[in-house]
């Protein structure tokens, strides 16, 4: 049986193979189940008590030596199948790495989804945005501090980087006379430090309905409707007073915490709410300023953040993970629509 092992042992050392089918041959001869090295292994066992420490020593040894050589031997026949360019090998693994929609661009389409079965369709505007369509007609004040360059990047005295999405109400309501009912998406800008909670660029869907007859209850529904598709059918939502130029009456938006169901945790601060958006009645004087009676007609605006949205949807505790593009991130999306 020595002999026999020495024999193979040389065998093996000296082989050689510049393929990869001639790798494989040597694997068949040598290494498989019913190869030469456990043909011997299988002799072994009969094998006298006293020889088997030393022939059990010297098996292993040819063991070890085929599979190293095995292993350099499929390196040869890898390389050589890259050498081979221009064909196609079909036996090579298929990539199973499909990608992901943006967690931001789901949201989005989730959340246009919902308000389309409210009867919402879909508007955009520039991003790069005049003073009037961002600020004046918007009821913005000469003096108000939106309109510092500490919170706005300026192009030049009258143009700016939109600072919200409420500059496409004035935009479509210049060009259209009510029923409005649109819902506009789109990405908005503010002179921010960056950090886990504030971006210098993030996302929002504003939404507007005018017409007649159209009272802040409609926009309570409406918005917990929204909530509840959203973020399901238990979650509760309350309006706090608030102040924007371009509503009257305005309020923000709270939903009961998705986390704890508002019983209190450090996501909802320990109060139980999270604020979602803004919203309120469309001020007469916008409708004015884009030519629309406003005694005839009246309308609700509201206006949130998809990053909020996504954040409190997925559990993201850092805003800039949206984007840095890290596949790490974004590949746990892949389930999402
Ligand atoms: N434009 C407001 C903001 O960016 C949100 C808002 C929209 C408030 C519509 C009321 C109505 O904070």
């Amino acid at each position: 049986m020595k002999d026999k092992i020495g024999a193979l042992l040389e065998e093996v050392e000296k082989y050689t193979a510049g393929t990869a089918q001639q790798a494989e041959e040597f694997r068949l001869k040598f290494l498989s189940r019913k190869g030469q090295i456990n043909d011997l292994f299988e002799e072994f066992k009969t094998v006298a008590p006293e020889l088997k420490r030393e022939i059990g020593q010297m098996l292993n040894k040819l063991r070890n030596s085929a599979e190293e050589k095995f292993k350099s031997l499929q390196e040869a026949g890898g390389a050589e199948k890259q050498n081979d360019s221009g064909k196609v090998d079909l036996t090579l693994p298929v990539n199973h790495f499909t990608g992901a929609r943006h967690p931001l661009a789901s949201v989005r389409k989730e959340i246009l989804a919902i308000f389309s079965r409210l009867g919402f369709t879909v508007a955009d505007g520039p991003e790069i945005e005049d003073d009037w369509h961002n600020f004046s007609a918007l009821n913005f004040p000469e003096e108000h501090p939106a309109r510092d360059m500490q919170d706005t990047f300026f192009i030049d005295h009258e143009i700016a980087l939109r600072t919200h999405t409420s500059s496409v109400q004035v935009r479509v309501l210049e060009h259209t006379q009510p029923p409005v009912r649109i819902v506009m998406p789109g990405r908005v800008y503010r002179n921010e430090a960056i950090s886990a909670r504030a971006h210098c660029f993030f996302h929002q869907v504003e939404g507007l309905y005018v017409d007649k007859g159209v009272s802040f209850a409609d926009m309570k529904q409406a918005l917990l409707y929204f909530s509840r598709e959203m973020f399901g059918s238990k979650t509760e939502i309350r309006l706090r007073p608030s102040y924007f130029p371009f509503t009257e009456p305005s309020a923000e938006m709270d939903i009961s915490c998705t986390i704890c169901g508002g019983k209190g945790c450090n996501v909802c601060k320990y109060s139980g709410w999270v604020e979602i958006m803004g919203c309120g009645m469309v001020d007469p004087s916008v409708l004015e300023n884009c030519k629309i009676d406003s005694k005839t007609y009246s309308g609700f605006a509201f206006g949130m953040g998809i990053e909020r949205i996504t954040m409190l949807k997925y559990e993201v505790k850092d805003l800039r993970l949206f984007s840095e593009n890290d596949v790490r991130f974004l590949a746990q999306f892949k389930s999402t629509i």
